[in-house]
Formats: C-alpha cells, structure tokens, sequence
C-alpha cells in the first residue's frame, strides 16, 4: 500500500470514529420525574449545606471576575485552544441557571452536557465534579438558586477550529472522560473516604496539579504529580504556572507532615512557607473555609498517595551554577540567607520544604521571582518584615 494511500484510510478511520463517537456520546444525560435525592433536611440545612459545598468547588473564583457580582460569570481562562469564558451560574433565568432543573443542574456537573444538548469543555473541571453525590449537586443546586440573580450575559469564547465545534467534545468524552458517582473504597476508612472525594470530587486540586496531555485530559498515571497551565502574574500577564507535585515525592509533600498540610489548607501558612500565587484563592476563597475534620481528612488521603517522582532533567554546568551562586548571594541571600535556610522574620526557606522551587519545571519560581510571591492579603495579618519585590527589572 502506497504511504498516501494508508494515511487517507487512516484519515477516513478516525472521521467514522468521530461521527460514531459524536453520534454515541451526543446523550442529553439523565431525567427522571422525581426529586434526584431526599434526605429529610429542612431546607435551612439544605442551604448551609450547599454553601460549604459551593465554597469547598470554590466555583466563586472561576464564575466571579474582580469587580463582577458573584457567580455572574465573564471569567476568562487561556487554554492551549483559545480563550474560554465562564458562564453565568446565579439564577437569572435569561442568562443564568434560573430556569434549570435539578437534572439539567445534575447532567452538566455529572456529564458535562447543557440543558440543549450541547457538551461542555472541560476548562469547566466536571471531570472531577462528575464524581459529587446526587444529595450534595441538590443542596448546591439550591443554594445556587437561593443568591441573587444577576442579568449578565457571558463574553464569545475565541476557540480555534475545530476546538470551537461543541459537538466534537463527544469524541473527547469517549476517550478520556468516565461520569459517575465516587465510590467508597471498603478497604479505607471512613476519614480517608472522605478526604478523597473532597480531593478528588469537590476541591479538584488535579484540575491544576496533574499534567495534561495534547488534548487537555488528565493524565490518570501521573496524578497530582505537578501540571502545567496558563494563569495572571501579579503585572496582570498571563504566564505559565507549575502547580507543583504535592505526592509524597521528596520534592513534592515528602517533607510535609499532616499537620503542616492542614495548616497550608486552614491557615496559608506553614513552618515552611506563605501560600503565594495561584493558590491565593484556592486557600483563601475555598479550603480555609472548610471545617477541620474536612481539612484533616484531606490531608490524610494526600499524604495516603504514593510518591510519583518526575523525570529529572540534565544538571546544569559548574559555570552556570557559579553564576547563580553570585546572583543568589547578591540579591537573595539577605533575606533568604546564604544557605537558602530563611529566616522566620524574613523569608521562607528555599532549600527544602518549598514545592515550588524543588519542583523540575522552575515556572512558578520564575514567576515568583519576576513578579514578587504576592501574599494573600487581608484578613492575614503580614507575616515578614519586609515583602520580597519584583526582580522583572533587574533580570
Ligand atoms: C476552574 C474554573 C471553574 C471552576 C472551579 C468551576 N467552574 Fe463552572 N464553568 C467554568 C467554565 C470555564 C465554564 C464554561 C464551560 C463551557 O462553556 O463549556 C463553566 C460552566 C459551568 C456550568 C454550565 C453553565 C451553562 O450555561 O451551561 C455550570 C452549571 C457550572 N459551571 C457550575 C459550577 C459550579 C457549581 C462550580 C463549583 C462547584 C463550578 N462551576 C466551578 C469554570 C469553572
Ligand atoms: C487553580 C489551580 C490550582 C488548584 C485548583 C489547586 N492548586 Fe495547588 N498550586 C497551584 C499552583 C499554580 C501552585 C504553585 C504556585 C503557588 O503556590 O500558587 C500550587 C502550589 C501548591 C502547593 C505548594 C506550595 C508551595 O509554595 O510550595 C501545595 C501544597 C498545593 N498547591 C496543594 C493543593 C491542594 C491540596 C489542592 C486541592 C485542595 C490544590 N493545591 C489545588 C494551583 C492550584
Ligand atoms: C526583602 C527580602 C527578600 C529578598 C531580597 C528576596 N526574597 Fe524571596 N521571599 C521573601 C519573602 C518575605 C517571601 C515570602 C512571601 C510569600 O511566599 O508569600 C519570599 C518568597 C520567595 C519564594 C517563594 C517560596 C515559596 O515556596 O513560597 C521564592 C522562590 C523566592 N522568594 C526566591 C527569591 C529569590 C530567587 C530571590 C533573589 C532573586 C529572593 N527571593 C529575594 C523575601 C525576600
């Protein structure tokens, strides 16, 4: 067979795979007459109950812009497909979600499918909230129909062809997406169950910290082993990010115990470090909310995962560290000492402890160090004398 030949029929195989996937996977979920769950709350609780859900999603940071009302959408995210914007999820019933009901609400957490049958992308993590049970998607669902609605309809996404064809999703879902429910593991118990599905459900730290492949799924073998996505730098740009490998490698929460773990989660802060960057919002919009038997179980589970090691990459020359040595010593070390121990007035310790600058890919470092490690803010009183500046000038 002639090479052109094979790879029209190639080309021809993975069309009618499409089309059958499209056709397949192009379901409008799930239905039913009734309610999805009852539970005998009174709908006091009920609400209560979906907030603490909503806030552990932390769905407020991705459906709130800066100066926006909450949950009327307009957030932009930078995908390696284009610009992707989310919607408006308050209850409005032009624009938001005040039409739905409880299974349009259940078939876009769980199948990632709109009401109209169109699929959703996953810059949207439903690949984790597929995994919420159908007692907490009903009390999310009504605290999100209890906050007020907000008529705003969300910006055009700028998508490349053919990442811009909904439909296509289908193909996606067929090879990389599974829906369901979490299932209790019976060997574990009771804490550390509960800790997984708040990890790997509600708080979807994979969405960030597992890499993904060429066409954006996660990659089940390296989970939570360090990813890599676009997000804003203290300057307002959009860099890359390294949301680092927080196993139980050495360089990722080998050297962490539970406890330091929990006070990261709870407090932003640790024996180690102050939470900077990326995770600003994730500590301070969504885990510091949580209650401690919640935060002490996702540590359990965490620090439960098996250390994934990351590839290393060459060690650099004698010259190139020599030259790091001096930049080090110049600019550095006055704050962080020379030997990077830090100092508990001062500055956190580099040379072990900080994911971050143990991790292989140096972006977040980079970032930190060209547009300060901003810290979290108010209502944290500061914890150094003096904040670290910005070196975009002198580097
Ligand atoms: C990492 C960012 C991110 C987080 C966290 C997030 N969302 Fe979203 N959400 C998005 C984006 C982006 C879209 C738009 C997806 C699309 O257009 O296909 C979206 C879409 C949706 C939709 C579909 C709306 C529609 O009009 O079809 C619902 C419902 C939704 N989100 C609810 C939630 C809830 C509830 C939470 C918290 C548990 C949450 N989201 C957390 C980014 C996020
Ligand atoms: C929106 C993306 C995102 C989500 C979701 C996320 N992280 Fe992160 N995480 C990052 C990024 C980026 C960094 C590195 C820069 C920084 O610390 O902000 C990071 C850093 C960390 C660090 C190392 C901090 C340091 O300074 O060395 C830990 C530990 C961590 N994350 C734990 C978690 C846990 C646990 C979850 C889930 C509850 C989670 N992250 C969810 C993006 C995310
Ligand atoms: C004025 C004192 C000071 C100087 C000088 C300084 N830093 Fe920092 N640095 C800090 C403080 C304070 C923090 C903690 C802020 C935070 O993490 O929120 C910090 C945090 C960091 C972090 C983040 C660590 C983590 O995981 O949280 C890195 C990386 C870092 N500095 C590297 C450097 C490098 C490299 C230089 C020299 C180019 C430098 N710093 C110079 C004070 C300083």
């Amino acid at each position: 067979m002639s090479f052109l030949f094979r790879h029209y029929l190639l080309l021809i195989a993975l069309v009618v795979a499409i089309v059958i996937a499209v056709i397949v996977f192009s379901s409008n979920g799930e239905s039913g007459d009734g309610p999805i769950a009852d539970h005998g709350y009174s709908q006091e609780e009920v609400l209560a109950k979906g907030e603490y859900l909503v806030v552990a999603g932390n769905c407020a940071s991705c459906h709130t812009t800066g100066e926006g009302e909450l949950m009327a959408g307009g957030v932009a995210f930078e995908t390696p497909f284009g610009t992707i914007h989310s919607t408006n999820i308050t209850p409005d019933l032009d624009t938001g979600i005040g039409s739905w009901t409880e299974w349009d609400f259940l078939n876009s957490m769980r199948h990632g499918i709109r009401p109209n049958g169109e699929h959703l992308y996953p810059a949207f993590p439903y690949p984790a909230f597929t995994k919420v049970t159908n007692e907490d998607l009903v009390a999310m669902f009504a605290y999100l129909k209890s906050i007020p609605a907000v008529k705003q309809v969300q910006p055009d996404n700028d998508l490349s062809f053919p990442f811009n064809q909904r439909a296509l999703m289908a193909f996606w879902k067929f090879l990389y997406f599974d829906s369901g429910e979490f299932e209790i593991s019976e060997e574990q118990t009771e804490q550390w169950n509960r800790g997984a599905y708040l990890v790997e459900a509600l708080t979807h730290c994979s969405a960030c910290h597992t890499p993904r492949n060429i066409l954006g799924a996660e990659q089940e073998q390296f989970y939570l082993s360090g990813g890599e996505y676009q997000d804003r730098v203290g300057s307002g740009e959009y860099r890359t990010w390294v949301a680092p490998n927080i196993t139980s490698s050495n360089r990722g929460l080998g050297l962490w115990s539970h406890e330091h773990l929990e006070d990261y989660l709870k407090t932003a802060r640790n024996e180690f470090l102050e939470s900077f960057g990326p995770m600003n919002e994730v500590i301070m919009n969504s885990s510091r909310f949580l209650n401690e038997s919640d935060v002490s179980a996702m540590a359990l589970y965490l620090k439960s995962l098996p250390a994934i090691e990351e590839p290393r990459g060459v060690a650099p020359d004698d010259q190139l560290m020599g030259q790091g040595r001096t930049i080090y010593n110049l600019h550095c070390g006055t704050c962080h000492l020379p030997t990077g121990e830090g100092d508990p007035e001062m500055a956190p310790k580099l040379n072990r402890g900080s994911l971050v600058v143990q991790a292989e890919n140096p972006a977040s470092m980079i970032n930190a160090i060209l547009y300060s490690p901003e810290l979290p803010g108010s209502p944290l009183e500061p914890r150094w004398l003096d904040p670290m500046e910005r070196f975009s000038n002198t580097f």
